[in-house]
Formats: structure tokens, C-alpha cells, sequence
């Protein structure tokens, strides 16, 4: 895991002197005349405290690799790749791509044409789905960094899988709304309501969005795990600023956790919670 220390400060958040002014008013950050803008204050901090864990994976990656490339699911208008770029990227000497996946048309042409327009070559963006990223050509074969920040519903699961199966070091993801899990879990009610104590952790409705968010987090990380990633789970930000604010990190170093306990028991829970249609999403063969 990288030991390097961020060297933005988040709390005394302050314009840096090599960031891009016309950047930062394209976002709404500065108004027009050169003022923070309180209302983006709430998004700000958040991308800002993000970067503060994505940056000593840059600095560690570049060191041991001399570059970096960075792939950004459920990207939007790629505040963060923009920031990364901004803040991080554009000081090192080593070559690198920062990409954004991203299935709305019109928010990859907004990004391409902010892009060329600040001269931020590095940076490219796909209108794909990050399931159809893992097959697609445009798509560098050696990614080092994948991150996801509120990728919409099952879009965190495609950006693990691509993860995976191209053997990405390190993880960043924020995960958003999850409804899959919450209509599983309301699907097999009734059957799990006979044979389960903890099935009123998900009677009532708003509970079983709730449980089912937090369910589908706990698998996802248990996955990683089995898969042979250390996993951090902590909080983006205050709860005043975001609903969702688990932030998830994974780095991959299979000889200091237990693969085949994290498979275990994630196979359990698919069983207990009566998930097995998941099983082979998770690898998880269930006879
Ligand atoms: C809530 S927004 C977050 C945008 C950005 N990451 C941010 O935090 O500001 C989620 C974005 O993911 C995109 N999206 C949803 N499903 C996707 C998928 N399967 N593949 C790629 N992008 C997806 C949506 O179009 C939307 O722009």
C-alpha cells in the first residue's frame, strides 16, 4: 500500500497557484469575477478529498512504474478526472492518461471539448458502459488506477470486474444508489422471512434499500478480498454532504489477507441471504 502523504490540504482548501483558473470557473468553482463559489463548496470538498487518497497512489504508482494510466467509471462531467489532472497530474514528469467512461453522449462531448480547450492532452473520454469497456479497443490494456464516484447502481460491480480482469492494482470507489440487491431481497422475501431471524433488517420498505446498499457493499468487498485485495472502507465526507459516502479502497496484495476466508464467507452470505443468483458474478460456485 502506498505510505506516500497527500500534499493538498482539504480543510484550508485554498486556489493553488499552478491550478487551472479557467478550469476552476468552468466548474463554477471561481464565479467569473475570481470568487470562490460557496454553492460548489459541497462538491469541491468532497473531489478534493478524494484526490487526498488517489494522490499517494499516483506519486506510488509513477515511482515504481515511471507512469501512470487511470480509468474514471459513471465519469460525468469528469470533475474528478479534471481535478486529478489539475491538481496531481499535470506536475509529473512521467507520461500518463487520465480516461472517462461515461454512456451520455452529450457529457463526453462536454468533456472532450473542456479538455481541448484547457490543452489537457492527457485526458480521453468514451461514450461507453463500463461493462463494455473491458472489451473495448480504444481501452489501454495496462490500467494501474480504476476509480467509480457515485457510478450509478450496478456500474461499481462492471468497474470491479474490469478490475479484475485486468488485473488493476488499486481501486477507488464511492458507490452509489444500488436497487439490484433491495429487489432481490423483496423478491425473496417471503421465502426468507420463513427460515431467516435477520430478515427484519429488511422487512419494511425503506429498510430493505438501506440493507441492500449495505449488503451489496459488504459482498463487494468480500469479493475484492477473495480476489486478493486489502481493502480500506471508510467515509468520504461528513453525512451533511453526501448520502453516499462510503469510500471503498482496494489494493492488491494477495500474500497479506485470507482469499479463501473472504470466499467463504462470502459464499455464506450469498446462501443466508438467499442471493445465489449472484453466485456467478462473484466467482462463487453454489451446487
Ligand atoms: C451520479 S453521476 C456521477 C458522475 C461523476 N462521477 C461525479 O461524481 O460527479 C453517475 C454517472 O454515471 C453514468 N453511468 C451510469 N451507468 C453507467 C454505466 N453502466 N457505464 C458508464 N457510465 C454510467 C451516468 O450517465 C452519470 O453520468
Amino acid at each position: 500500500m502506498p505510505k506516500i502523504k497527500p500534499t493538498l490540504q482539504v480543510e484550508k482548501y485554498e486556489v493553488q497557484d499552478h491550478q487551472s483558473i479557467d478550469l476552476l470557473k468552468e466548474l463554477h468553482i471561481l464565479t467569473r469575477d475570481g470568487k470562490m463559489n460557496q454553492d460548489s463548496r459541497r462538491k469541491m470538498k468532497q473531489v478534493s478529498h478524494l484526490i487526498q487518497f488517489i494522490e499517494p497512489i499516483i506519486q506510488s504508482v509513477t515511482a515504481e512504474k515511471g507512469q501512470f494510466n487511470l480509468i474514471d467509471f459513471g465519469a460525468g462531467k469528469s470533475y474528478l478526472g479534471f481535478m486529478l489532472y489539475d491538481l496531481v497530474a499535470k506536475l509529473l514528469k512521467t507520461p500518463y492518461k487520465i480516461i472517462g467512461i461515461e454512456v451520455r453522449q452529450e457529457l463526453v462531448e462536454y468533456c472532450r471539448k473542456l479538455a481541448s480547450k484547457l490543452d489537457f492532452q492527457h485526458m480521453e473520454f468514451h461514450q461507453i458502459s463500463a461493462e463494455q469497456s473491458l472489451l473495448a479497443p480504444q481501452i489501454p490494456n495496462k490500467i494501474d488506477i480504476v476509480t467509480a464516484l457515485h457510478a450509478c447502481n450496478t456500474a461499481t460491480d462492471d468497474a470491479i470486474a474490469f478490475a479484475l480482469q485486468k488485473n488493476v492494482t488499486h481501486l477507488v470507489l464511492v458507490p452509489c444508489c444500488q436497487a439490484e440487491m433491495a429487489s432481490l431481497l423483496k423478491k425473496n422475501k417471503s421465502d426468507s422471512l420463513k427460515n431467516n431471524v435477520f430478515t427484519a433488517l429488511w422487512k419494511y420498505p425503506i429498510h430493505t434499500r438501506e440493507f441492500g446498499s449495505h449488503l451489496t457493499n459488504v459482498i463487494r468487498c468480500l469479493y475484492l478480498e477473495s480476489k486478493g485485495y486489502v481493502v480500506t472502507v471508510t467515509e468520504l465526507v461528513g453525512w451533511e454532504h453526501s448520502l453516499k459516502n462510503e469510500l471503498i479502497i482496494a489494493h492488491h496484495s494477495p500474500h497479506l489477507g485470507n482469499m479463501a476466508k473472504a470466499r467463504d464467507q462470502l459464499r455464506n452470505m450469498l446462501l443466508e441471504f438467499n442471493l445465489s443468483s449472484l453466485a456467478p458474478r462473484y466467482e462463487i460456485s453454489i451446487e
